[in-house]
C-alpha cells in the first residue's frame, strides 16, 4: 500500500488519545490539571505512539457537566491555564508530530452563557431566537431523556417569560437553535477560531441532537453539517469532524453524507463497541462477526472510529434487554456499577478483574479492527475506576503517573482509585520499566498498527474459524494482506484457517517471534488462552534468508 495516501488522509489510520486537561497533569500545584502540566507530558504521548490528541472541553464553565456546559467558546477555563499556555502546548504537540482535535459542544451552552442570559431576559431579546423556546411543548417521550437520574423532561419552564426552553441534556444546558442563521455563523466562527490556533478538527458532541432539535425549521438539517465541513475544509483541507452519533448503522450512515461523504469525516462505531462487550461477556466471537458484517462501508475518504471505552458510561443501549443484562451480569452486577439503566460506569480492566491476558487481547482486538482506534487516557496502563465518584466521573479520575500518584502535589480534583487499581499498583513509571506491562503492549500494538495501514484502509472479511470463541478477519489492500486472530476464551485451542489466495505464503506473527506457512490454502494456528495474532502474509520468495531458514526448521 502506498504510504503517501496516509499523509493526506491522516485520520484513516490515526491513533487518537482522548484526555481531559483537568485530570491529566497538574503543572502549578493547585490540584487541577492544566495545559502547562499536559505540555510536560508530550514526550510520554509521543513515545506511546499516538498521532492525534482529542481534548475534552477546556473552555470556561460552571462545570456542572464536567465542562460540557460552556460559558465562552473563545477562551480557556482559567483553572486550566491561559490562551498563551494553550498555544505553547499546541506548538509543542506540533513539534512532536501530534495533531490535536477538541470537543465541539455546540448543541447547547451553559445556562450561564451570556447568550442565554440575554436570550431569556425577554421575549423581545435580539438573542431570543438563538435558543429553542416554546409556549406549550409536546409531551415528553421518555426515550428522549438522556439523563433520567436527574431530569424528567427535555423542556424547562422559564418563569420570567412564561415560555419553555429545550434542553436535550441537563436543564442547565439550553439547546442552541441552529435553524437561526446567526447561530450557524457563530458556530462556524468558533471552528475557525480554534483552527487558526492549530486544531486539526473537532470531536462533535451529540450530533443527532444538534441537527434534529430544529424540527422542520431547517429544510435539510444535514445540509448544515455539510456546510460546516465545507467551511472547515476551505480553511484547512486535512481537518476532520469526528462525530458522536450513537445510532443504528442504517440511520448513522447518512451522517457521513449520503454517498458522497461530505458531512462527518468519521463516526464512532457505537454498535461495534456494544457488540464487542456482548462478545466479551459470552466469550464468543458471534456478536463481533455480526456487527462487523452489518457495518456499512463508509463513503470514500470517511472512516469509522473504533473504541472500547470512553469518558461516558459504557452505553449498552443498542443491545436487547436480555443482551444488556448479560453484559451487566458479567461486568457490572452491582446496581452501583450501573447507570441510567443502560450502561456501566467502570473501566475495562476492573470489569476484567485485572486479568492482564484478557485485557491485552481486548486491546489487540481493538487495534486490529478496521477503523481508527480511539483510546481514553489511562487505558494504556490499565487504570481502574473509583465508584465513590459521582456518576460518570468514576472513570474520569486523575492520570496515574507514579506510585505516589504523580498527578499533583495538592489534593487532586477528583478521588484516585484504591485497592488493586491504586497508583501504587498501576502507574506509568513502573510500567515503563516492565517489558511485560500493558503500557509496553500498547506501544507494540500502536507501532504495528501504524506499520499495517491495511487494517484501516483495506477491504475486510470475517473468516470462518470453526470455533465459537475465536474471531478472525483479514484486511487486504493493494495486494497486501494482514490477518488477525483473537481467542476470546480462557482456554487454549487450535484452529484451521482457510486463506483464499494465500496458498504457499508465509505468515509472520507481528506480535510474537514466529512464522508459519499456508499449505493447501490453510494454516493451522495454535491459540493460547486469550491469545492474539496479527499475521502479515508474504509470498515465500519475499522472505529474508534468515527467516526462510527458520521456516525450514
Ligand atoms: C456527550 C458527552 O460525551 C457527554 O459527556 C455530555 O454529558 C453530553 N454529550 C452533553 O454534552
Amino acid at each position: 500500500m502506498r504510504l503517501t495516501y496516509t499523509s493526506d488522509l491522516w485520520y484513516k489510520n490515526a491513533v487518537i488519545y482522548c484526555l481531559d486537561v483537568e485530570t491529566y497533569k497538574d503543572g502549578n500545584g493547585d490540584g487541577v490539571g492544566d495545559f502547562r502540566g499536559l505540555t510536560q507530558q508530550i514526550d510520554y504521548l509521543h513515545s506511546l505512539g499516538i498521532t492525534c490528541l482529542w481534548l475534552m472541553p477546556f473552555f470556561p464553565t460552571p462545570n456542572k457537566d464536567d465542562g460540557y456546559d460552556i460559558t465562552d467558546f473563545y477562551s480557556i477555563d482559567p483553572r486550566l491555564g491561559t490562551l498563551g499556555d494553550f498555544v505553547e502546548f499546541m506548538r509543542t504537540a506540533k513539534d512532536r508530530g501530534i495533531r490535536v482535535i477538541a470537543d465541539l459542544v455546540v448543541n447547547h451552552t451553559s445556562d450561564q452563557h451570556p447568550w442565554f442570559k440575554e436570550s431569556r431576559s425577554s421575549k423581545d431579546s435580539p438573542l431570543r431566537d438563538w435558543y429553542v423556546w416554546s409556549d406549550k411543548p409536546e409531551p415528553d417521550d421518555p426515550s428522549q431523556i438522556v439523563f433520567p437520574d436527574k431530569e424528567n423532561s427535555i423542556w424547562q419552564l422559564d418563569k420570567k417569560t412564561g415560555q419553555y426552553y429545550l434542553h436535550s441534556f441537563y436543564r442547565h444546558q439550553p439547546d442552541l437553535n441552529v435553524a437561526n442563521p446567526e447561530v450557524r455563523d457563530e458556530i462556524a466562527r468558533v471552528l475557525g477560531f480554534w483552527m487558526e490556533l492549530g486544531l486539526s478538527g473537532f470531536r462533535v458532541d451529540a450530533v443527532p441532537f444538534l441537527i434534529e432539535n430544529v424540527g422542520d425549521k431547517l429544510p435539510d438539517p444535514h445540509a448544515f453539517l455539510a456546510d460546516l465541513r465545507a467551511f472547515m475544509s476551505r480553511r484547512e483541507g486535512g481537518a476532520v469532524l469526528l462525530g458522536e452519533v450513537n445510532m443504528p448503522y442504517k440511520d448513522l450512515v447518512g451522517y457521513f453524507g449520503d454517498g458522497n461523504g461530505d458531512q462527518l469525516t468519521m463516526c464512532f462505531d457505537f454498535i461495534g463497541m456494544q457488540h464487542a462487550w456482548l462478545a466479551f461477556a459470552r466469550s464468543e466471537a458471534g456478536p463481533i462477526n455480526q456487527a462487523l458484517g452489518d457495518r456499512p462501508k463508509p463513503p470514500k475518504d470517511c472512516q469509522w472510529a473504533t473504541f472500547l471505552r470512553n469518558h461516558d458510561e459504557l452505553t449498552l443501549d443498542k443491545l436487547t434487554d436480555e443482551e444488556r443484562q448479560e453484559v451487566f451480569d458479567a461486568f457490572g452486577p452491582d446496581k452501583d456499577m450501573q447507570i441510567y439503566g443502560r450502561g456501566l460506569r467502570r473501566r475495562l480492566p476492573s470489569m476484567f478483574g485485572g486479568d492482564l491476558r484478557r485485557i491485552k487481547m481486548a486491546y489487540s482486538l481493538l487495534f486490529s479492527m478496521p477503523g481508527t482506534p480511539v483510546i481514553f487516557y489511562g487505558e494504556e496502563i490499565g487504570m481502574g475506576d473509583n465508584l465513590d465518584e459521582e456518576g460518570r466521573m468514576a472513570v474520569r479520575t486523575p492520570m496515574q503517573w507514579s506510585q505516589s500518584g504523580g498527578f499533583s502535589d495538592a489534593p487532586p480534583v477528583r478521588g484516585i482509585p484504591g485497592g488493586s487499581f491504586a497508583p501504587e499498583r498501576v502507574n506509568v513509571a513502573d510500567q515503563k520499566r516492565d517489558p511485560d506491562s500493558l503500557l509496553r503492549w500498547f506501544q507494540l500494538l500502536i507501532e504495528r498498527y501504524r506499520e499495517c495501514p491495511e487494517l484501516a484502509w483495506g477491504d475486510n472479511t470475517v473468516l470462518d474459524t470453526g470455533h465459537p470463541s475465536v474471531f478472525a478477519h483479514r484486511c487486504d489492500a493493494d495486494g497486501a494482506t494482514v490477518v488477525a486472530v483473537h481467542n476470546l476464551c480462557d482456554t487454549a485451542t487450535e484452529i484451521d484457517l482457510a486463506l483464499e489466495g494465500l496458498d504457499g505464503s508465509v505468515l509472520t506473527d507481528l506480535l510474537a517471534d514466529e512464522t508459519m506457512e499456508v499449505a493447501d490454502g490453510t494454516v493451522r494456528l495454535p491459540m493460547s488462552p486469550h491469545g492474539c495474532r496479527w499475521l502479515r502474509a508474504a509470498p515465500r520468495g519475499d522472505m529474508p534468508p534468515e527467516d526462510a531458514s527458520i521456516i525450514a526448521h
